[in-house]
């Protein structure tokens, strides 16, 4: 084993981070970390894991150009920008429930993508992704490539955000099929994952010939933490953004 030590750096970077209205942006996306996005307008910037990924999907869904990226990365000034217009235009209410406050929108994070279907004109905040055909089959299979539908109905009061069938975030894998097989949104999982590795035995996801165990850690009182891992196994960190990390390890099964 080795011990593996987490800068307090780590805390609000990373695949798995929660950005909500109680939780703001803490890490800024560094700029050679935004690529351009896949599909449609090539303008939409996105997270360089996440764009790959998005690009790998779009190619599993054999989408051509029927599915088109409405938004991704957004600066603050852009948030801002949508939430100043949206307000003006539909109201406070609606505003609230569709669109993020500046600083608490995870479109910041490079790791959101807003998904229209290519028909038509394509409302700016609310673009039609409908449950049916091509958006189904990108929904269906989203999560093997990492993603999850981010804003489900019927957990308005744990997300605080209306339903929002077209946005899709990045949570990589195997945490978006975690997430997407039992019916949970983010939230939930990251206390779901909290309480369930509290007593330091991970969640093992089964993958093939490997698996994957996942576990939650805190840091020290200095702001550092420390995992015990397993030598020449590949393991992923990711901050929760809410004081905590997680831990993904990889390692072959017969290694147990
Ligand atoms: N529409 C989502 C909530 C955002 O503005 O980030
Ligand atoms: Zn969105």
């Amino acid at each position: 084993m080795r011990t593996v030590e987490i800068g307090p750096e780590a805390l609000g970077r990373g695949s798995l981070i929660l950005v909500t209205p109680e939780h703001p942006l803490t890490s800024e996306p560094k700029p050679e970390e935004l690529v351009l996005a896949a599909a449609g307008n090539s303008e939409i910037q996105m997270n360089q894991t996440a764009a790959a990924l998005f690009g790998h999907l779009l190619r599993r869904v054999q989408s051509g150009n029927r599915i088109l990226a409405a938004s991704g990365y957004r600066t603050f000034e852009e948030q801002k920008r949508i939430w100043e217009e949206t307000l003006e235009k539909d109201g406070l209410e609606f505003t609230k429930k569709y669109v993020a406050k500046p600083g608490h929108s995870e479109h910041q994070t490079g790791l959101a993508v807003d998904l229209a279907e290519n028909q038509g004109e394509i409302d700016p905040v609310c673009p039609a992704f409908p449950r049916s055909g091509i958006c189904q089959k990108f929904r269906r299979l989203a999560p093997l490539f990492g993603y999850i539908e981010r804003y489900l109905p019927g957990k308005e009061t744990v997300t605080g955000i209306g339903a929002e069938p077209w946005h899709f975030r990045y949570v990589g894998f195997p945490h978006s099929v975690l997430i997407t097989e039992k019916n949970m949104v983010l939230e939930e999982y990251m206390e779901y994952l909290r309480e369930k590795t509290r007593n330091g035995h991970p969640l093992v996801f089964p993958n093939g010939r490997q698996q994957i165990e996942i576990f939650y850690i805190e840091p020290e009182q200095d702001g550092y933490a420390h995992a015990k891992l397993p030598e020449n196994a590949p393991y992923l960190v990711s901050g929760t953004n809410t004081g905590g990390l997680v831990v993904s390890l990889w390692r072959n099964s017969h290694d147990q």
